[in-house]
């Protein structure tokens, strides 16, 4: 949510600006700005839309070499130029770049409007420019960097709320950046400086980055690099390893949406030989989990959906109690757990806000926490007790795919490895090759006409008992999020208590109906809709006699593996249709509207 990126060096300095920003837009594509400055000037662009408006109106300023620069995702204040950072002091010298969200931004503002200041945006951050100058003005002494800083550093002390900030000040030589409940990393490169939401733009540019900590600030000036704390205590930092691909390329794909579904199988491999080595679950022993007598795995959006498979995995191979929550909900209506708990937060990005709150609950609970997590530089995967990677590559595409993919399959390793502890059975990820070789992506040409149709519909409603109804939650985010078509997911013995007046002539119903236990149950449910004129979809992977099969518009094969994993068989066809929904309806699948990848506010 908001990507931010600052650089002092000799390039020009509005191409590394845009250059990494196009890195940063997945984290929110509503409008871009850049500051940038020479030994005289400040100048601002911004733009509504994507980096390439941007790009398009960008002129270069003489001998710029420091610079600011910012990807919104509108928070405060609409999708509009005025609303795009960098935002300005009253004066023209400060410009600032900010991800997160100052809470106690209206009462700051009120007090800086009586002080004289006019604001133009409806943002937040306006106020943190303002507050700079203000806050410079009353500063003694001569106006060195370190000033600029101290100026930083008071004005952040008086701000409720999560910031990663980048500061430039048009008579000063040097970039400023804070960090506090948001992202941000710097790094170093022979005489020039970074700092970026995403070490991903340092690819390329250092061998190694910084990781900053809430709480710290700094500066990049000509000559070195400065952290200090709110007191302006000088600190030391250690450089992390830069150990990242870039797989930012579609290769011979049109979107990295379908890319990424087609990468499901690697996701698979990379699990297999990750998890297979002994030292991978090393941290993992009986003594761990010898007080751990219920589980609760949290997460948001798919990885919510992952994790209420994980759950129900989970519950059902260890027999204690598991349940599954949606973070927000999590952190303000938690559930009784404590020391007894292993907390499991379940994310692509490790960086929602709100899993890094419930995990900050779930630690001053004493809960053991996990994290299984893609992106493993990530504030999720360096907080908790034990962690467990995806390892399924950057993923870029908004809506997540190979990431829910990974997530199902690493919290079923999760489930082996805790079983092999408590009842000494063997740890065996055999069954995962198999479902690697029964993944139907390329079908993909089959699935292309039900898109085409369930594009024309209004709505769609799904159905499933069990773990279908969690692929039918799952499913129904991907059409809601890509094509903007209302999907819901409902208990098929629910239908009969409400949903069921929703159906009237032509509704589109798709009922998951996986296990042959309770086919039957699901297929009724589906069939008391079509006798109110719905049109049937099932997936299955269960051969229905001739008769029964009539009745459907569509039926969609499946392959079929024992237990949990028929969920990630059953998705598949699901992520497709919902990619070429999205295509149909003239979307972008990868930028679909109001959405961010990176959800880093409440
Ligand atoms: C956003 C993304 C989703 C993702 C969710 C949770 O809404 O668009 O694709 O599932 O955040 O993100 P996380 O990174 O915690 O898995």
């Amino acid at each position: 949510m908001c990507g931010i990126v600052g650089y002092f060096g000799k390039e020009p300095v509005e191409d590394i600006l845009i250059k990494k920003l196009k890195l940063l837009e997945y984290r929110g594509y509503d409008s871009a700005g850049i500051a940038v400055k020479n030994s005289t000037s400040l100048k601002v662009t911004k733009a509504v839309g994507e980096i390439s408006n941007l790009k398009a109106k960008v002129k270069p300023l003489n001998s710029a070499y420091l610079g600011i620069g910012h990807t919104r995702w509108a928070t405060h204040g609409k999708p509009i130029t005025t609303n795009a950072h960098p935002h300005l002091s009253t004066d023209k010298c400060w410009a600032v770049v900010h991800n997160g969200i100052i809470e106690n931004y209206e009462i700051l503002r009120e007090d800086l409007i009586d002080k004289g200041h006019h604001f133009l945006s409806h943002t937040d951050t306006e106020v943190i420019a303002k507050l700079l100058e203000q806050t410079f003005a009353n500063l003694p002494g001569d106006d060195s960097c370190d000033k600029y800083l101290t100026a930083l550093v008071n004005t952040c002390n008086a701000l409720d709320g999560s910031f990663a900030l980048g500061v430039i000040n048009k008579k000063a030589d040097c970039v400023l950046f804070a960090k506090n409940n948001s992202p941000l990393y710097v790094a170093v490169n022979n005489g020039e400086f970074m700092m970026a939401s995403d070490p991903t733009c340092f690819i390329g540019f250092s061998q190694s980055y910084f990781a900053l900590c809430d709480g710290d600030f700094g500066m990049m000036t000509k000559s070195c690099l400065t952290f200090c704390d709110k007191n302006l205590n000088k600190i030391e930092k250690t450089p992390v390893e830069l150990n990242l691909v870039y797989s930012g390329d579609t290769n011979d794909f049109n979107h990295f949406m379908l890319k990424e579904i087609y990468d499901s199988r690697r996701v698979i491999d990379n699990i297999i030989e990750l998890y297979s080595k002994k030292e991978t679950l090393s941290g993992f022993t009986k003594e761990t989990f010898k007080r751990i007598t219920n589980i609760k795995i949290i997460g948001c959006g798919s990885s919510y959906n992952a994790a209420v498979i994980g759950a129900k995995m989970m519950q059902e191979r260890l027999g204690i109690d598991c349940s599954a929550y949606v973070a927000s909900e999590f952190r303000y209506s938690p559930p009784t757990f404590g020391k007894n708990t292993m907390a499991i937060f379940v994310s692509q990005s490790g960086e929602t806000a709100d899993v890094l709150a419930a995990l900050n609950l779930a630690k001053a609970r004493g809960a053991l926490t996990v994290s299984v997590v893609n992106v493993e530089h990530s504030a999720l995967s360096k907080s908790t007790d034990l962690t467990m990677p995806l390892k399924a590559g950057m993923e870029i595409a908004v809506a997540s795919t190979k990431a829910y993919v990974g997530a199902v399959v690493v919290l079923y390793v999760l489930a082996l490895k805790f079983d092999s502890l408590i009842r000494k059975t063997g740890f065996d990820l055999q069954q995962l090759s198999t479902l690697k070789d029964l993944l139907q992506i390329e079908k993909e040409p089959e699935y292309q006409p039900i898109a085409r149709l369930l594009s024309k519909a209004d709505k769609l409603m799904m159905l499933g008992r069990g773990y279908d109804y969690y692929t039918a939650l799952e499913a129904c985010i991907k059409i809601v999020g890509t094509s903007y078509t209302s999907a819901t997911p409902y208990f098929a013995g629910e239908l009969k208590h409400g949903p069921l007046a929703l159906v009237s002539k032509g509704t589109y119903v798709i009922a998951f109906a996986t296990d042959n236990d309770i086919l039957t149950k699901t297929l009724a449910n589906a069939e008391e809709t079509a006798a109110r004129g719905a049109k049937l979809i099932l997936c299955t992977p269960i051969e229905l006699p001739k008769e029964q099969a009539s009745r459907f518009v569509h039926i969609i094969k499946v392959n079929k593996i024992d237990g949990p994993l028929q969920t990630v068989l059953n998705i598949i066809p699901w992520q497709i249709i919902a990619y070429y929904m999205s295509l149909y309806k003239g979307n972008n699948p990868d930028r679909p509207r109001n959405l961010a990848k990176s959800v880093t506010v409440e």
